[in-house]
């Protein structure tokens, strides 16, 4: 009895020395050698522990280098063609979101006219056409350009829309300006005959 008492003494007396010493060990790395923030700098000539980044630093994911896509611009002039290939998801992709984003003010066929326009009264101005000649010939970077910074009256868009979203919205800017500009020569011929004669 009386030895059995002195082993759970002993064990418990163990079991305090490996506490302390795993607490001490902790309380070490606590207190590591290191700058708790705003803390003063006796390294550096002005103080600051805090070090701005090296010039030219770009964070991890926001490397912007393809001036093309996020600019809609090639050596500073407006892109004249699309950074990446227009396939018909593409499109629909764009078609999708010009409902959603832009057909408000300019309507569904792009002519300005849309339920914002109609029914925002003398002190909204009127969105442009798409259909003018010269917006016909607007380089599709100038789409991307004034959804993307805004333009006039017109807020930008780009907090709202993707990069790639908006240029599936230019592309299919470019959709409704043929849909309203189009000529039989355009239509395959293959599908003439049946658009002439009004079959599904
Ligand atoms: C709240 C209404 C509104 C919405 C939504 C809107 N726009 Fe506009 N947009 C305007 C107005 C108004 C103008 C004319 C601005 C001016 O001339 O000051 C305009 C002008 C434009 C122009 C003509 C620029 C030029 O060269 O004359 C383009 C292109 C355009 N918008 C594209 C878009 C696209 C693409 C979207 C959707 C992402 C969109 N807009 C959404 C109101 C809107």
């Amino acid at each position: 009895m009386k030895s059995n008492q002195y082993q759970l003494t002993s064990l418990g007396l163990l079991c305090l020395i490996c506490v302390t010493t795993l607490a001490a060990c902790r309380q070490d790395m606590h207190d590591q050698p290191k700058y708790e923030p705003y803390e003063v700098s006796s390294f550096f000539d002005d103080k600051r522990t805090a070090r701005n980044p090296v010039e030219g630093t770009i964070a991890r994911g926001n490397l912007r280098a393809d001036d093309h896509l996020y600019t809609g611009k090639v050596n500073g002039e407006l892109a004249t063609t699309f950074p990446f290939e227009v396939t018909r998801e593409v499109l629909e992709r764009g078609q999708e979101r010009f409902g959603i984003y832009c057909a408000p003010c300019h309507s569904s066929i792009g002519d300005g006219n849309g339920m914002i326009a109609q029914r925002g009264g003398s002190s909204m101005k009127q969105p442009a056409t798409y259909h003018s000649q010269q917006m016909r010939d607007m380089p599709v970077g100038h789409f991307f350009d004034v959804m993307t910074n805004g333009f006039g009256s017109m807020y930008s868009y780009s907090e709202r829309i993707s990069v790639r979203d908006r240029w599936a919205i230019a592309a299919y800017i470019r959709v409704l300006q043929m849909s309203q500009n189009a000529s039989i020569e355009d239509v395959p011929a293959a599908q003439r005959q049946r658009l002439i004669m009004g079959e599904q």
